[in-house]
């Protein structure tokens, strides 16, 4: 399977060249993030169009505005459609090129880091509806991904959190050196993202449609998809994989003796990034029941759980639902 190729810099102006090069004068659009009109310039002869980001336009009817723009533009299979933006942006902009025409010419310039180490990578898109987020999407690998770490200045510090949080899932998967990297507050440092990337490719080689392997990249997110929902959203989305994480480590130590420090130095991270360690649910065990029910990882009252035996060794265990609540109400 052809993954992304990806391109790097440093500099607004290096990322200007690289699209320049890429466009090369062929029939495209990029479509970016209306926020970043006034983070980025964008050479004045690329056509640029602007859409509204916010997790409530993650819907149809953002995708049918895309779509409206390339059937104005003539756009064909082979045109480049480019977006720029983080999470939200390239989960729309990737759905509506993977249907338009059964499939046009994709690239990504993810511009916060949960998008340069994540969401940008590996093809899932989608949008949400009356059944919840990300309900309706596709498998659609970008041809280029173009990756500039100027976009990472002007991110506020809970945006920097949720990429930081998926970089450090990516260390406790398959790299410790991004654990290291990441608590020497090496983080503007290209080769986290790289690695991090790395190890997330490393997975997708051999899973892409999510039926193994790829499963592992939910470690933190079965508890803390259930702590975003249970805060209605109020909690981040990279605070609640952290303590998803956190209660991960401690299930770990007692089902497969994972040394403690492990959670004690992730812990001292999150407190002095101040960010919270523990969480207590509003909602009761059955309402808990009801929204773990609906995750896309459940089949009947069992969920697909991602623990690790040790850094860079994870496992997937059956957990009963019942069990898993239990244990995160302490009843
Ligand atoms: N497809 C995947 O594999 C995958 C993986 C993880 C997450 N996701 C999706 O990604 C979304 C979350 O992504 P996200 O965290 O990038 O959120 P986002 O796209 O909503 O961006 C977060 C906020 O930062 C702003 N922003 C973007 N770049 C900026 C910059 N450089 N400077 C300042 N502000 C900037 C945005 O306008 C937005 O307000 C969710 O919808 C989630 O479902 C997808």
């Amino acid at each position: 399977m052809k993954l992304s190729e990806i391109h790097y810099s440093n500099k607004f102006d290096d990322l200007n060249s690289q699209l320049k090069n890429f466009i090369n004068q062929e029939k495209h659009v990029i479509f970016i993030d209306s926020k970043l009109s006034s983070i980025i310039n964008l050479d004045p002869k690329f056509k640029i169009f602007e859409i509204e980001i916010n997790e409530s336009t993650k819907d149809l009817n953002t995708i049918q505005k895309i779509w409206k723009i390339m059937f104005s533009e003539s756009l064909d299979r082979s045109s480049k459609i480019i977006g720029i933006g983080g999470g939200v942006l390239s989960d729309l902009v990737g759905f509506a090129t993977s249907t338009f025409k059964r499939g046009a010419n994709l690239s990504l310039v993810p511009s916060t880091f949960l998008g340069m180490v994540d969401a940008a990578h590996g093809g899932k898109t989608g949008f949400n509806n009356e059944f919840g987020k990300n309900q309706i999407g596709t498998f659609f690998i970008p041809e280029k991904i173009f990756i500039c770490t100027e976009f990472l200045d002007s991110l506020s510090e809970i945006e920097m959190n949720n990429g930081i949080i998926e970089s450090l899932k990516a260390g406790f998967l398959g790299d410790k050196e991004i654990i290291e990297m990441i608590y020497q507050d090496k983080l503007n440092n290209l080769e986290v993202i790289k690695k991090s990337i790395q190890v997330k490719y490393n997975i997708l080689k051999n899973d892409l449609r999510e039926s193994n392997e790829r499963m592992f990249l939910n470690l933190g997110h079965t508890i803390g998809h259930l702590i975003e929902k249970d805060s209605n959203y109020s909690i981040s989305h990279g605070q609640a994989v952290a303590i998803g994480m956190l209660k991960g480590f401690e299930i770990s130590e007692s089902k497969f003796n994972l040394n403690s420090s492990i959670s004690d130095e992730f812990k001292s991270f999150l407190n002095k990034r101040s960010m919270k360690t523990e969480y207590s649910f509003n909602s009761n065990q059955s309402e808990l029941k009801e929204i773990i029910s609906n995750d896309k990882k459940v089949t009947s009252d069992v969920v697909k759980f991602v623990l690790i035996k040790n850094i860079q060794e994870p496992v997937l265990i059956d957990f009963s639902i019942n069990h898993l609540l239990e244990v995160l109400t302490n009843a």
